[in-house]
C-alpha cells in the first residue's frame, strides 16, 4: 500500500545548541536529515517526500540534496513558525488522497517494519501513530513537590511516523487552526475531532535527536545497525 510523507525539517534546533539547523549535524558521515530520508526514499511504497524547509537553510539542503537517490520524488516547501504551521504548509503541497504520515527529520532511525504497519493501521482505522510503553515512573507534581503517582500500565511515550487518512489529517489541522489549537504532534489534533487515534508499538531506538547528548545514543545506534 502506498503513502506520502511530510518530513518538517524547519527548526532551528535551540535546544541542540549547534548554533544552526541540529538536522545538518552529521551521524557518521552524512547529516542527520539524509539518514531519515534515505528510509522513505529507498521505499517503493513512498510515492512523494514532501520535506519543510526554512528559507534560510534552502542553500544547504539543495546542496546535501544532491546526493540523494530517487531524488524526483522528493519537494522542497518552506516551512512555518511553529511545527503545526510547517505540517500544514507541507500538506498543502500533498495529493489530496491515500495514506499520509508526518515524520519528523530529526528521528533517523525509523523502520521499514514500523512504517508498513502504521500505514495498515491508517488504511484500516484512518489514525495510527508509533509509541512505545513509558519504561520509568511517571510522577505528576506542582513545583517540585509530588501530587501523584500516575498508573503507568495505559501509558506510552509517543514518537512519529504518525499515519493518517488525507482527509483526517487535513479536517484536523483546519480546525485546529479555526480553534487557535497548538499541539505538539499530529495525533492531538485529530484527537479534537474525536476521531480513533490507534498505536503501532514501535522500537526504543527510534529516538529524537533534541539534546547535545542524544548524539552519543545516535552513534551507538548506527554501530549496533552497522553489525
Ligand atoms: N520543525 C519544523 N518547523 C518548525 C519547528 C520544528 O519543521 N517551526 C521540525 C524540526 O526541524 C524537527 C521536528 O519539527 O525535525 C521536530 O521538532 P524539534 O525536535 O522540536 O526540532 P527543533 O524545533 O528544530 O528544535 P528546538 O525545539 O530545540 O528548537
Ligand atoms: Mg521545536
Amino acid at each position: 500500500m502506498d503513502y506520502q510523507v511530510i518530513i518538517p525539517a524547519a527548526g532551528s534546533g535551540k535546544r541542540m545548541g549547534a548554533g544552526h539547523n541540529k538536522l545538518f549535524l552529521k551521524l557518521g558521515k552524512r547529516p542527520i536529515i539524509l539518514h531519515t530520508m534515505d528510509v522513505f526514499t529507498a521505499d517503493p511504497n513512498c510515492r512523494k517526500v514532501i520535506l519543510v524547509i526554512q528559507h534560510n537553510d534552502e542553500e544547504y539542503f539543495k546542496e546535501i540534496l544532491e546526493d540523494v537517490d530517487h531524488s524526483p520524488k522528493i519537494q522542497l516547501v518552506y516551512g512555518g513558525n511553529e511545527r503545526q504551521d510547517s505540517v500544514y504548509n507541507g500538506l498543502k503541497a500533498a495529493y489530496a488522497d491515500g495514506i499520509i504520515l508526518v515524520h519528523d527529520g530529526a528521528r533517523p532511525f525509523i523502520r521499514l517494519k514500523t512504517i508498513s504497519q502504521l500505514v495498515r493501521s491508517a488504511v484500516e482505522s484512518g489514525a495510527a501513530i508509533a509509541a512505545v510503553p513509558v519504561k520509568d515512573t511517571i510522577k505528576k507534581a506542582v513545583g517540585h513537590e509530588v501530587v501523584e503517582t500516575v498508573e503507568r500500565s495505559s501509558l506510552w511515550q509517543v514518537q512519529t511516523p504518525q499515519a493518517f487518512r488525507f482527509s483526517v489529517l487535513l479536517n484536523a489541522h483546519e480546525q485546529a487552526r479555526n480553534e487557535c489549537f497548538l499541539g505538539t504532534d499530529e495525533a492531538s489534533l485529530v484527537e479534537r475531532t474525536s476521531h480513533t487515534v490507534k498505536i503501532v508499538e514501535s522500537d526504543y531506538d527510534n529516538i529524537k535527536l533534541t539534546t547535545p547528548e542524544d548524539l552519543y545514543f545516535a552513534e551507538a545506534i548506527m554501530e549496533k545497525r552497522k553489525r
